[in-house]
């Protein structure tokens, strides 16, 4: 099997039990509401992407589509869009900027953006290009972040706000999808061990009570009063992260922000962990400090590296090089990210059908009912 046949059957499995986007790209095939258009998407390039992408193409439209994270490039993804004739804009020989150039040299219409990145770009290194941008959309909690911490002259629609992202794909989503990942990786079972999380986002909700449901003894940090209060009345003990450090035997962060697990933190271990991300970026966990400053280290299987900090020190075993792990892995059901896809397809669309406007808009809320419809008929609950 070539390697986009590869991709192209787990996309049509992928349809087979969740009809979703099927059902989108007829709709879109007809009513064709990106033609004469060009929309530059930035995208971790997994066989979900493809799923979303290949009913995208169908509504017309010029699309360019940039890999989000050379660690979640599936190469069988890159081979199947290319034939679909999509221009994709990938490489480990390219930062991030590199790549964002290269999409952005197509011009823009419309931007799909993860984590502000592409957008990010467009406003620092190519602003003569802003003029031609008839409004975004941003789809993770980063984004936003980053989004609120600039000036822009276009509109973004904020989908991760919105009803269905926070409660179906970052709490069910990633909750059910990250630690088969950690089992897969190191045979570890989660039942009867003590999982630390940091951050109780909705991410961090669903991971904690995935974890508890396989048994762990879970305990949570969070900066934030409200949230840690409503991570003690879930039953969650919420330590100090010495503290959390200092019992875990898995530490998993999932905050949007980098650094929030230091080195120094790390060296309160007493005992071996493992440590894995669920957030945004692969610098969560300061794993490059954790290489520098161990006296050892050893790669124990793909996505598996050991380090210890001193000779008798225990042994920090970082998962996934620190990269959201379930998206390496394209783990879980592929139904919330398809639910959200679909919210960001049926966004796109209305961004087409709207005067251009500007500053962040909340999705509207017809259109999270128009995906929830459309997804329970998938789910044979019509
Ligand atoms: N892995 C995936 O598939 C996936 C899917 C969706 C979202 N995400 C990412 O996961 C991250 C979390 O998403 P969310 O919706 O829960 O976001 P959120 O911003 O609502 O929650 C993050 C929480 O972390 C807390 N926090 C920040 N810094 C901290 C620190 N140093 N110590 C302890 N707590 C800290 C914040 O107070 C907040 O409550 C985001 O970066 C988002 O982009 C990942």
């Amino acid at each position: 099997m070539d390697r986009s046949t590869a991709a192209a059957a787990e996309v049509g499995r992928i349809n087979t039990f969740f009809p979703l986007m099927p059902k989108l790209g007829l709709r879109w095939a007809r009513s064709r509401p990106w033609e004469g258009k060009r929309i530059a998407v930035n995208a971790h390039l997994t066989t979900l992407t493809a799923a979303l992408l290949r009913e995208l193409t169908l509504g017309g439209g010029d699309w360019v589509v940039c890999a989000a994270n050379v660690h979640t490039t599936d190469p069988s993804v890159v081979a199947l869009l290319r034939e679909q004739g999509i221009e994709v804009v990938h490489g480990r020989d390219r930062d991030n900027h590199d790549r964002h150039l290269a999409t952005l040299e197509h011009g823009a219409d419309l931007i799909a953006d993860v984590g502000f990145e592409l957008l990010g770009t467009l406003l620092e290194r190519k602003p003569e290009a802003i003029e031609g941008l008839h409004g975004a959309v941003e789809i993770t909690q980063t984004g936003i972040n980053r989004l609120r911490a600039s000036d822009v002259p276009f509109g973004v629609v904020n989908i991760n706000n919105g009803l269905l992202k926070a409660n179906v794909e970052n709490r069910h989503g990633v909750g059910e999808g990250l630690w088969p990942c950690v089992t897969s990786i190191t045979g570890v079972h989660l039942a009867g061990r003590r999982v630390l999380v940091i951050g109780y986002g909705p991410v961090g909700q669903g991971l904690a009570n995935y974890a508890r449901a396989r048994g762990a003894s879970v305990e949570v940090v969070e900066i934030d009063p409200v949230r840690r209060l409503v991570a003690t009345y879930d039953g969650f003990p919420t330590p100090t992260i010495e503290d959390g450090i200092a019992r875990a035997d898995i530490c998993c962060t999932v905050t949007g922000h980098p650094g929030c697990l230091t080195v120094e933190q790390l060296e309160l271990a007493t005992t071996d962990m493992l440590l894995v991300n669920a957030g945004h970026g692969a610098d969560e966990i300061d794993v490059a400090g954790l290489k520098a400053a161990a006296v050892s280290g050893d790669q124990l299987g793909p996505h598996c590296v050991r380090y210890r900090l001193g000779a008798k020190a225990p042994w920090l075993t970082v998962l996934g090089a620190g990269n959201p792990l379930n998206i390496v892995l394209n783990a879980g059901s592929p139904e919330p990210v398809l639910l959200h896809f679909a919210l960001l397809g049926l966004t796109l669309e209305w961004l087409a059908n709207t005067k251009a406007f500007r500053g962040e808009v909340l999705v509207p809320r017809a259109l999270e009912e128009e995906a929830a419809r459309l997804a329970l008929a998938a789910r044979g609950h019509g």
